[in-house]
C-alpha cells in the first residue's frame, strides 16, 4: 500500500537546478504534503490520474478545478484534435471565437458580450480595468482572504510587490453587509468596482456560503452607488450552475469571469458583461499572443455542447452529496468530528478540534497512500466523471484514513 514517489523526487531535484523553486506557485510541494504526495503527473482518464511513479489516484482536486468532465474526455478531445489538424494560432481569431461568444452570451442571462483570455487572472484584472474605465473611479473592494488570481493587485504571494500595486484595493469582511456598507461609505464616490466570488473559499480555511441576503445586499448597494459588480466565477463557474453561479445564489452581477471548467483543462478564460459596459470594454486593451488560439475555443464549445445536453452541476452535486454523507458517517464512526463546508460539488473538510491542519494532513497522506487524492488545505472538486462506485471506493479508503487519524491523535502527547 505504501507508494514510492522516487521518480517525483528525482525530477524535483533536477528541477530545483533549472527552475526557480523547482515547482512554482500553488503546485509547489510545500503547499501540500512534501514527500507524501506526488509532485508530477503523467496521464489522466475520467476521474483518475497517474503520477510520475505510476501511482494512480481517484482525484478530488480535478487539476484545481478545470477537469469538470474528467480527464481526457472523448468529445472534448475529439473537438480539440479536429481543430489542431487545421491549426491553433493564427494572425487572426478564427470563427470559433464568434461562435463561442454567441454561445456564452446566450447562456448567461445578463450578458450582452464576451471576451477571451487564457487564465482567470487575465480576466479578473481586465474586469477591474473595465470597471475603472466605465466609472472613471479608482478603487476596488474585495472580500478579505478571497483569491482572485496571481496578478500584483491580488496575489497572496510575496516578492516583487510595491505598495502602489494594491494602493486602491480595499477589503471587507465576507458575509458582513454592515462592514461592506461601511467600506463603501468610507470611499464614497471613488469605488469603481466590487469583486466577489460566489462563495468564500479561502485556502487554509473552511468554505463559507453567502448568508441569506448578503450578495443581494452587495448588489443593491452597487446599483445605488453606480459601482460595477464583478463576479469572479473562475473557480465555481459551470460546476455550480451552467449559466453562472449567480443563478444558484439569486443575485445579478454586471460582469462575470470564467476560466477553469470552461475548457475542461484547455487554457481559456472569458469575461462577459452587461450591454451598459460594452463601450468601456471596447476601450480597455485586451490581448495576448495566444489569446485567440482556436484549440481551446474548440474544446470550450465541445464542453458547452455537453453542458447543454447533460445537467452537469446536478450530476456533480449528487455525487458530491454521496461523498459528504459518507465522510460525515465515517467521522461519526471514528469519533473524529469534522467540519464539511462549501457546496457539495466543491466541498472542503477540516477537523473540528484543530486549527493547525495536522489531522487534515494525516488524513490526506493516508488517502493518497491508498489511492485517493485529497488536498489538506484547499477546497476539493468533484467532476461529472466521478460515479457512485468511485465514491464507494473512496469511502473505503477514507475509512482507513479516519482510523489512522483517530488512532494517531488519541495517543497521549499527540493531541494537538
Ligand atoms: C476564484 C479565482 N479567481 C481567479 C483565479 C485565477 O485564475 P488563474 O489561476 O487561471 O489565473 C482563481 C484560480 O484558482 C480562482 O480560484
Amino acid at each position: 500500500m505504501s507508494r514510492s514517489f522516487s521518480r517525483s523526487l528525482d525530477l524535483f531535484a533536477r528541477a530545483a537546478r533549472v527552475i526557480p523553486g523547482g515547482i512554482y506557485g500553488h503546485t509547489h510541494p510545500a503547499a501540500t504534503l512534501p514527500m507524501a504526495s506526488p509532485y508530477y503527473a503523467t496521464r489522466g482518464e475520467g476521474c483518475r490520474y497517474w503520477d510520475a511513479d505510476g501511482n494512480g489516484y481517484i482525484d478530488y482536486l480535478c487539476a484545481y478545478g478545470p477537469m469538470i468532465l474528467g480527464y481526457h474526455h472523448p468529445e472534448v478531445e475529439a473537438a480539440a484534435e479536429r481543430q489542431r489538424a487545421l491549426g491553433d494560432c493564427f494572425n487572426h481569431p478564427t470563427p470559433l471565437a464568434v461562435d463561442l461568444a454567441e454561445r456564452l452570451v446566450a447562456l448567461v442571462d445578463f450578458a450582452a458580450w464576451a471576451v477571451f483570455g487564457k487564465n482567470g487572472s487575465d480576466m479578473t484584472t481586465w474586469a477591474l480595468q473595465v470597471a475603472r474605465e466605465h466609472t472613471g473611479r479608482k478603487k476596488i473592494l474585495r472580500a478579505d482572504g478571497a483569491y482572485h488570481g496571481s496578478h500584483a493587485w491580488c496575489t497572496p504571494g510575496h516578492g516583487g510587490l510595491i505598495e502602489e500595486d494594491y494602493a486602491h484595493i480595499h477589503g471587507f469582511t465576507w458575509n458582513d453587509l454592515e462592514d461592506f456598507e461601511r467600506r463603501l461609505k468610507e470611499h464614497r464616490g471613488q469605488v469603481a468596482g466590487v469583486i466577489v466570488t460566489p462563495f468564500h473559499h479561502p485556502a487554509f480555511g473552511d468554505s463559507v456560503l453567502p448568508a441569506p441576503g448578503f450578495l443581494q445586499g452587495v448588489e443593491a448597494a452597487c446599483r445605488r452607488e453606480g459601482v460595477v459588480l464583478i463576479l469572479d466565477d473562475v473557480r465555481g463557474g459551470f460546476r455550480l450552475h451552467r449559466g453562472g453561479s449567480h443563478r444558484l445564489f439569486g443575485f445579478e452581477p454586471d460582469l462575470i469571469c470564467f476560466s477553469k471548467a470552461l475548457g475542461n483543462g484547455y487554457p481559456i478564460s472569458a469575461a462577459l458583461g452587461r450591454q451598459l459596459l460594452q463601450r468601456a470594454a471596447g476601450r480597455v486593451f485586451l490581448t495576448g499572443s495566444f489569446w485567440n488560439n482556436a484549440v481551446p475555443m474548440a474544446a470550450a464549445l465541445a464542453c458547452l455542447d455537453v453542458f447543454a445536453r447533460e445537467d452537469v452541476p446536478a450530476k456533480v452535486a449528487a455525487t458530491g452529496r454521496l461523498l459528504r454523507a459518507g465522510m460525515e458517517r465515517l467521522s461519526a464512526k471514528h469519533g473524529v468530528p469534522v467540519r464539511y463546508t462549501g457546496p457539495d460539488a466543491m466541498p472542503f473538510m477540516s477537523f473540528a478540534d484543530e486549527t493547525n491542519f495536522f489531522r487534515s494532513q494525516t488524513f490526506c497522506k493516508e488517502t493518497i497512500r491508498r489511492g485517493a487524492f485529497f488536498h489538506p488545505h484547499h477546497n476539493w472538486f468533484l467532476s461529472a466523471a466521478h460515479t457512485p462506485a468511485d465514491i464507494e471506493e473512496t469511502l473505503e479508503i477514507a475509512d482507513a484514513a479516519f482510523e489512522v487519524v483517530a488512532d494517531e491523535f488519541r495517543r497521549p502527547g499527540k493531541a494537538v
